[in-house]
């Protein structure tokens, strides 16, 4: 039993990254700890896209402290604890669930006074995690050509008009005009080259392109709520501000989408693809600004979608299965044995009368 406790501890403290970083005078260094990442296994039919944790209890969390993105010192650390990252997928969609504490803030309409998430994964191979994806032209040059190969994709979800417990993301309307928009919960679908050249999927500042969709689906949920429901937008701010509690952020995507613009990462099972993770807060109620943002590490974080393999290989015991088909094969005999001895018993009786079914 202690030995079981022991192991587990282990495991537990290997999860938990550390990032040693810092920025010196202008030039960017990132020491991140090379054991973290995220692990997506096999697990269809479990979780349901609602913003509620309860299904994820199972599913290994992966913790991540939350440091400023941009300068991100320990001493600036996100105060109200860390961010407990959990994936997985069921051979069509990836899911995340992202949960992270902190006092209820809510203003209505007013995204950045309210706490925001994003989502970020390499698509070009050259694409960097520091600067977006690093490509070094300004906004009036960056395009899909001068940028080649530093395809970031983003997905960003401001939750100032979601309803809690909603839908957002991709719908019919916005993905009819062809682009990675969500007019009704602001959960896009963006690419980007650096942090200047940042557009909707489908946008360039080439030119648009229609044949783009917002692949992504979440939605939110805070703890400090007592309704469970179903709220409406009249319900807004949906509970007191300031209550203490954890913010739920949970996504969902396919594994692969119809991009034709390498504006999508693509995910293969068995593969790993690299992601980060950042975390908006409107920290003492004041609002927060675009650069502003935590993140779970000054790289990218590993993201393993496992194969689905070991839960088919996982068979009975052999042992277990000569008991059954010993079992099965005793109980045959015996069920024969009663048969021959009905058909017996059943031929002796020759009294047995014959009752035509029209006179009963
Ligand atoms: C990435 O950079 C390497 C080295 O500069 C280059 O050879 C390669 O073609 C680049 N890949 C893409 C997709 O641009
Ligand atoms: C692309 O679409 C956006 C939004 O509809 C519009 O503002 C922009 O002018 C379009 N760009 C081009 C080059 O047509």
């Amino acid at each position: 039993m202690l030995r079981a406790l022991l192991v587990l501890a282990v495991l537990g403290s290997a999860r938990i990254g550390l990032v040693n970083s810092h920025k010196e005078s202008g030039e960017w260094s990132c020491d991140s700890d090379s054991d973290i990442r995220v692990e997506a296994e096999f697990r269809p039919g479990v979780v349901t896209l609602d913003g509620h944790a309860n299904e994820w209890k199972d599913i290994d969390g992966f913790e991540f402290s939350l440091l400023p993105a941009l300068d991100p010192h320990a001493e600036h650390e996100y105060k109200s604890g860390k961010m407990s990252v959990k994936a997985l997928h069921d051979g069509n969609d990836v899911f995340f669930m992202l949960q992270v504490d902190g006092d209820y803030a809510y203003t209505e309409g007013d995204n950045k006074k309210c706490p925001s998430v994003a989502l970020m994964f390499q698509i070009g191979e050259n694409a960097s995690y520091h600067d977006m994806g690093g490509c070094t032209e300004a906004p009036a040059t960056c395009t899909s050509k001068t940028c080649h190969g530093h395809e970031v994709d983003i997905m960003h979800f401001s939750i100032g008009n979601a309803i809690p417990g909603r839908l957002y993301g991709g719908n019919p309307v916005d993905n009819r005009d062809g682009n990675g928009g969500d007019r009704f919960g602001h959960l896009v679908d963006l690419y980007s080259w650096n942090p200047h050249c940042r557009y909707l999927d489908g946008m360039s500042p080439s030119g648009n392109d229609t044949s783009a969709q917002n692949n992504w689906k979440g939605a939110w949920w805070h703890s400090s709520f007592t309704i469970h429901s179903g709220f409406v937008e009249e319900d807004r701010p949906y509970a007191l501000n300031g209550q203490k509690g954890t913010y739920y952020f949970e996504f969902s995507r396919p594994l692969r989408t119809m991009d034709r613009l390498q504006q999508d990462a693509q995910f293969t099972i068995g593969e790993s693809s690299k992601m980060s993770i950042a975390f908006w807060y409107p920290v003492d109620g004041n609002p927060w600004h675009g650069s502003g943002h935590y993140s779970v590490s000054c790289d990218w974080v590993p993201l393993d979608i496992s194969l689905g393999g070991s839960l088919l290989t996982k068979g009975a015991p052999s042992s277990s299965w000569d008991a059954a088909s010993a079992f099965a094969l005793l109980f045959s005999v015996v069920s024969f044995c009663a048969s021959v001895f009905v058909g017996y018993r059943v031929s002796q009786n020759k009294s047995v009368p014959f009752t035509p079914m029209n006179n009963l």
